[in-house]
């Protein structure tokens, strides 16, 4: 066996010997949830090009320009006076999607769950909304200073201009789902052990590559599909606009990610290209864990192992976590990686259950798609 076959086995990538393993998911858990800042070491050089030319990169220069004038206000361009009654809102959101769970259409005899009433169930759809609007503000954040990393040390010009734009609409994303939960919603939760896992791992990776490849392609490909997901399913008008605004950056954001990383990934070798195929696997694993919400169940009292199993009972459940992937692994057979070498991507795919989607549409042009409409855009006042 290589160095390179024992460096990549599951156990030295992520942890664990069985991807699946339950326990060893759960027993990661944030250690210091009353921090209030969280040092990272950022380990790169901050690069600075004297080639000024705009345009060398037309599909970059094409993006900076769409981005440019598609800015919205968090503050003025929605309707922060709409009323959110969180537990109506669940019993919403259970109805028009036919929850079942909910519906009592999974059989849960047996589970945690089987003498639950339906107060149980409106408290746990509280909790879980605020647990995933706090989710996502922090990987938000993420977004904000990874995507400021990338000015620093991006060799292009065009990049650099394109990825300041994404700075401020990174801003105004964390600006908004702050502001819902702290209005809108009844509690923040920390943020999950295994976000935090690998919003470090992108962060302290010194190659500026990298900090794409995790963050516009994985973290973002993810949650451009969990947003389209959420605004689809919510009955809520305002985080539904709240949704299709942020949608009509992040689909930007992704396009970036994949238009710089096809060039670049052109011009690496084998071994190179490996290492990037490992770092998404070690990706889609850790965001797939994040999915568990271990700290809804902690803050409930409830076994989260046994919780866990029974989720998964639900078919949409299961769906719904597969579906999440529906833009990365597109994304990824775009830039290659699925079939690099001897298409090892592509099996780590298979064992997790996601690749399906290889051949669903891949995010590149995709952004003009998401891009709000004449109507929607705020007239600048
Ligand atoms: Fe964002
Ligand atoms: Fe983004």
């Amino acid at each position: 066996m290589s160095t390179t076959d024992d460096l990549s086995t599951t156990e030295a990538l992520i942890g664990r010997a069985d991807v699946n393993d339950l326990e060893a998911i759960l027993g990661v858990t944030n250690t210091d949830v009353n921090e209030l800042v969280h040092h990272v070491k950022d380990n790169a050089d901050c690069i600075f090009t004297w080639d000024y030319e705009k345009g060398r990169r037309p599909a970059l220069n094409k993006l900076y320009e769409k981005a440019k004038s598609a800015q919205w206000n968090g503050e003025t361009d929605l309707p922060w006076d709409t009323e959110v009654d969180q537990e109506a809102l669940v019993m919403a959101n259970a109805e028009a999607n036919a929850s079942s769970m909910f519906a009592g259409t999974v059989d849960l005899a047996g589970t945690v769950f089987e003498r639950w009433d339906e107060q149980q169930w409106i408290q746990l759809g509280v909790e879980s909304q605020n647990w995933m609007l706090s989710q996502f503000m922090h990987g938000e954040q993420g977004a904000l200073v990874c995507t400021a990393k990338i000015v620093e040390t991006v060799p292009w010009i065009d990049a650099k201009y394109y990825a300041s734009t994404q700075v401020m609409d990174e801003a105004r994303h964390v600006e908004v789902f702050a502001k819902y939960l702290d209005d809108k919603l009844s509690g923040h939760y920390p943020i999950n052990a295994h976000l935090k896992m690998l919003l470090d791992d992108i962060i302290e990776d010194s190659r500026w590559d990298m900090t794409y490849l995790g963050m516009q392609i994985m973290v973002e490909g993810l949650a451009l599909a969990a947003f389209g997901f959420i605004h689809a399913m919510t009955q809520e008008p305002l985080l539904k606009q709240l949704l299709r605004y942020v949608m009509s950056d992040e689909a930007r954001h992704v396009a970036f990610g994949v238009l710089s990383l096809k060039e670049y990934y052109e011009g690496l070798d084998a071994d190179e290209i490996r290492e990037r195929q490992e770092f998404a696997f070690e990706a889609a694993v850790r965001m797939r864990d994040r999915l568990l919400q271990q700290e809804v169940w902690e803050r409930l009292g409830i076994d989260s192992k046994e919780a866990v199993q029974a989720v998964m009972l639900s078919p949409e459940r299961q769906l719904f976590q597969q579906m999440l992937f529906s833009k990365i692994v597109p994304n990824c057979k775009k830039l290659g990686l699925l079939d690099a070498g001897d298409g090892w991507l592509r099996q780590k795919f298979g064992e997790i259950g996601v690749i399906q989607f290889e051949d669903w549409t891949d995010t590149g042009d995709e952004y003009e798609a998401f891009a709000l409409s004449e109507e929607e855009l705020p007239t600048a006042s």
